[in-house]
């Protein structure tokens, strides 16, 4: 059973074999260290619930271990035992962010108290923190929009593999939606109230990024002024998202194929490996294959990471969720706006849905949301981001002379003679430009 601990630190053994016996009694786990060097290292890699320590020890002392404690854990319960003579130090400590402070000699019952209301802090703090994260999950999850064929089959592989830890790998243009499909994985997933936490390997020095990941000891480089614990162990129970994996660097490639093949990590300036249990989510706008094949990226780092793999298409190859995907960014603003929603016309919805969509979601909800604040009670073409409108005033005639919206099946049709026109009537440049095959164009013109 790993139930979390009470550290004790305390430099006389007497008195930590007293307060273990005391602890045990009650069925703590007790673990204890004799200074306050050896309990930041204990600290750092074990589970523990709360840490009571002694003020004066020689070395670091108890107030300086707490700075160090809280700026590992900012949450960490840390309760300070002090001579009655200096109650000072106490309150000292106690704005320092010291959960509670016992005076020696103490009354057991006092102290055995006082570390159940820590324990039952923590406990409040987590449900806080798994509840904000469910209000989180349901907001997101209706946040979701993609009704063709594509977008519902990576919908179903989310369902299938949210509740395993298999590595996820997200391939996909800029804009896209790769994030959003990351965290609903985490969201959908009994990690869910563990944390999601997020790096992007293509923004930081390659040494910052290091750090970041696996972490580093107090001193092991200039600025390193503190113990850091790294993303790998702080996402743990949860996911850690690899933003633009095609970027890190090939040292760090190496690094973290090993940390993923032994499941534990080694900070920077440490020689102890320590365990990490985080589920990797990697995202790429790169085409990871062509990379490996480049010799950008590591093959077996790749295989590691691409257990199981979502590829996002771009949005101009899923016209058809665009209409819905416009209608939840106009609702969405109007929200944030605090404005009564408004309708699109046909023509502006015509021109978004015909955009040659470069930046995919993320350029359609700008589009959208600026059209949304230029526009009067309807959005109207005029709204639109002007290579939109321009680029609408170059496409073929959508609308019907009586007005009506063309059917999905009409507009192909008289986008493929307009090209045709275009061309001549040459069937090969038409093919090309239309991006389908020769005979698949002899075939649509046929029922044509
Ligand atoms: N299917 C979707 N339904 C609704 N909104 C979406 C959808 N996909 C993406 N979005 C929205 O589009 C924007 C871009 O999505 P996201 O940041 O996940 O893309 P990305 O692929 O990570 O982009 P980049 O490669 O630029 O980092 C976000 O605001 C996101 O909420
Ligand atoms: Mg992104």
């Amino acid at each position: 059973m790993n139930q979390p601990a009470v550290l004790v630190v305390e430099d006389e053994e007497l008195m930590r074999r007293i307060l273990r016996q005391l602890l045990e009694a009650e069925n703590f786990r007790v673990l204890t260290a004799d200074s306050a060097e050896n309990a930041l290292e204990v600290f750092s890699t074990s589970d523990i619930a709360v840490v009571l320590t002694d003020i004066k020890m020689s070395g670091m002392d108890g107030i300086e271990m707490l700075d160090q404690i809280k700026s590992i854990d900012s949450e960490a319960l840390v309760i300070i035992m002090t001579a009655y003579s200096s109650v000072d130090s106490a309150i000292a400590a106690l704005r320092k962010g010291a959960y509670d402070y016992i005076t020696k000699p103490f009354v057991n019952e006092d102290l055995l108290q006082t570390i159940k209301n820590a324990i039952q802090t923590r406990e409040l703090f987590r449900e806080n923190r798994a509840l904000r994260r469910e209000l989180d999950n349901q907001y997101d999850f209706s946040e979701i929009i993609g009704t063709s064929a594509s977008l519902q089959n990576v919908f179903r592989v989310v369902e299938k593999v949210a509740d395993t830890s298999a590595a996820v790998l997200i391939q996909g243009e800029s804009g896209t939606g790769k994030e959003l499909i990351a965290k609903a994985i985490h969201f959908k997933s009994r990690r869910a109230t563990n944390p999601f936490l997020a790096v992007n390997c293509g923004a930081l020095p390659e040494s910052l990024l290091e750090s970041e990941l696996f972490g580093h000891t107090k001193g092991s480089f200039t600025g390193a002024s503190t113990d850091k614990k790294g993303l790998l162990r702080s996402a743990d129970g949860g996911t850690l998202f690899l933003d633009e994996i095609g970027e890190m660097p090939p040292t760090l490639q190496v690094k973290l194929l090993r940390a993923l093949q032994e499941q534990e990590v080694t900070p920077v300036g440490s020689s102890v490996a320590i365990k990490f249990n985080a589920r990797i989510i990697s995202a790429t706008n790169k085409n990871l294959e062509n990379e490996v094949a480049a010799n950008n990226f590591r093959e077996d780092l790749f295989y590691r990471l691409n257990v199981i793999e979502i590829s996002l298409p771009p949005l101009r190859e899923r016209r058809e969720d665009i209409p819905l995907l416009v209608k939840h960014f106009a609702s969405q603003i109007a929200r944030q706006q605090n404005k009564p929603e408004k309708l699109i016309t046909k023509e502006a919805l015509a021109a978004l849905i015909n955009f040659h969509w470069q930046g995919n979601i993320r350029e359609l909800q700008n589009a959208v949301e600026r059209a949304f604040i230029l526009s009067n009670e309807e959005i109207e073409t005029d709204n639109l981001p002007p290579k939109i409108k321009a680029s609408a005033q170059n496409n073929f005639e959508m609308n019907d002379p009586e007005g009506l919206r063309p059917t999905l099946e009409e507009m192909e049709r008289r986008y493929i003679l307009e090209i045709m026109d275009a061309v001549k009537e040459d069937k090969t440049d038409a093919a090309e430009i239309l991006g389908i095959d020769l005979s698949t164009l002899y075939r649509k013109l046929k029922r044509f």
